[in-house]
């Protein structure tokens, strides 16, 4: 019989297409998961199992059977971490260390971790970082996540733990996100013909596509421990300036809807710029993301037929919008029930 994989967060955009992957290569798996963003069919999968639950209400019985726990589940950008420090340091930080504690005891042979090489960001972008570079994460959702790395170090002696710090990704996913560069820009370039690039775009950022982010995971579930076990990976494809990376994207786009203008815009928040080598991966597994953002544009295309508006800009494909609505509803639903 096939081993059983938890993955925590398996419903969100990573997660899903880690599922999809793990099933198709024979595997069970359970789904640990609030399901912000629905169950998406995945009950339909062979041999996939749905737990709704909190990952800081992590029961050990959860991981029952358990052989290697994915964990992706917790605030996974700057905006919604920044919404409520406080929740994001409980999901992404305590619950991260909670879990491992409840793998430990429940025997689980191998954590994977999807850490973010937002980490790197205080470096700076003049050298391409590995991952012995020092790091001073800037704001609570990488501060967060490098904690967390931190924790999972610390209980290496009784279970393996493997970091992946992952690039922005980028790319098709049934939990689609048109929050992240790849795919931003791909969707203002259908919608509008035109890409905003927040003080000229100069800043590099480390990218990756979500099959390639999957794979990873996948790859180091069965990489020999002495390669892969307490230590930090990164994984990117290679790095992009956003101005580069606009005008591929444009390139991309332009036999379906013509010349794509680029302009300077001021910028809206935390800017990050920071550069990633994925040399470190390929030494320990053999394992190189290849796919391009070119490969990501034309993924997300294939996917998503005819170009519809209301759909591209629907709010549960931008994470901070759809938190927000939540907010919203757990409020109002706070106040019916004061009220009667
Ligand atoms: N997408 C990226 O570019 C990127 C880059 C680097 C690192 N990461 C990390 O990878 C992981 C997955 O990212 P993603 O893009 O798939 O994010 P996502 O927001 O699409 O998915 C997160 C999933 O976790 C679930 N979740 C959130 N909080 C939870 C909680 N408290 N308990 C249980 N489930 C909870 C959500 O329902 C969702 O299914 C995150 O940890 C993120 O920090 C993402």
């Amino acid at each position: 019989m096939s081993r059983l994989i938890a993955v925590t967060g398996g419903a969100g955009y990573i997660g899903v297409n880690l599922v999809e992957q793990l099933v198709a290569g024979g595997e069970r798996v359970r789904v640990i998961d609030r399901f912000f963003w629905g169950k998406l069919g995945l009950d339909e999968l062979p041999g996939v199992e749905l737990l709704s639950r909190d990952v800081r209400e992590l029961q050990d019985g959860d991981l029952e059977g358990v052989d290697t726990v994915c964990h992706l589940a917790g605030l996974s950008n700057d905006p919604t971490a920044d919404l409520d420090p406080n929740a994001n340091w409980q999901m992404n930080m305590i619950a991260t260390k909670e879990l491992a504690d409840a793998a430990i005891r429940m025997g689980v042979r191998r954590i994977t971790f999807g850490s973010s090489g937002s980490i790197y960001d205080g470096a700076g972008s003049e050298q391409i970082l590995d991952e012995d570079a020092a790091v001073q994460p800037l704001g609570p959702y990488s501060e967060s996540k490098y904690a967390a790395e931190r924790a999972l170090l610390e209980v290496q002696d009784k279970i393996e733990v493997v970091l992946l710090r992952q690039g922005t990704v980028g790319g098709y996913s049934r939990r689609m996100r048109y929050d992240l560069v790849v795919n931003t820009f791909l969707k203002d370039a259908l919608l509008k013909r035109h890409l905003f690039l927040h003080e000229g775009g100069f800043m590099y950022r480390p990218l990756a596509d979500v099959q390639d982010v999957a794979m990873a995971h996948i790859v180091c579930l069965d990489a020999p421990a002495a390669k892969v076990a307490g230590r930090v990976l990164n994984v990117v494809q290679d790095n992009y300036q956003v101005k580069q990376l606009a005008e591929i994207i444009a390139e991309a786009v332009k036999p379906l809807v013509g010349d794509i203008q680029l302009s300077t815009a001021p910028a809206t928040g935390r800017i990050r710029d920071y550069r990633a080598s994925n040399a470190r991966m390929t030494e320990a597994t053999g394992f190189t993301p290849q796919r391009t953002p070119v490969d990501s544009v034309a993924s997300v295309l294939e996917h998503i037929g005819e170009v519809d508006p209301q759909e591209l800009t629907h709010p549960r494909h931008y994470n901070l919008r759809w938190m927000q609505i939540l907010t919203e509803v757990h409020e109002l639903q706070r106040s019916y029930e004061r009220v009667f």
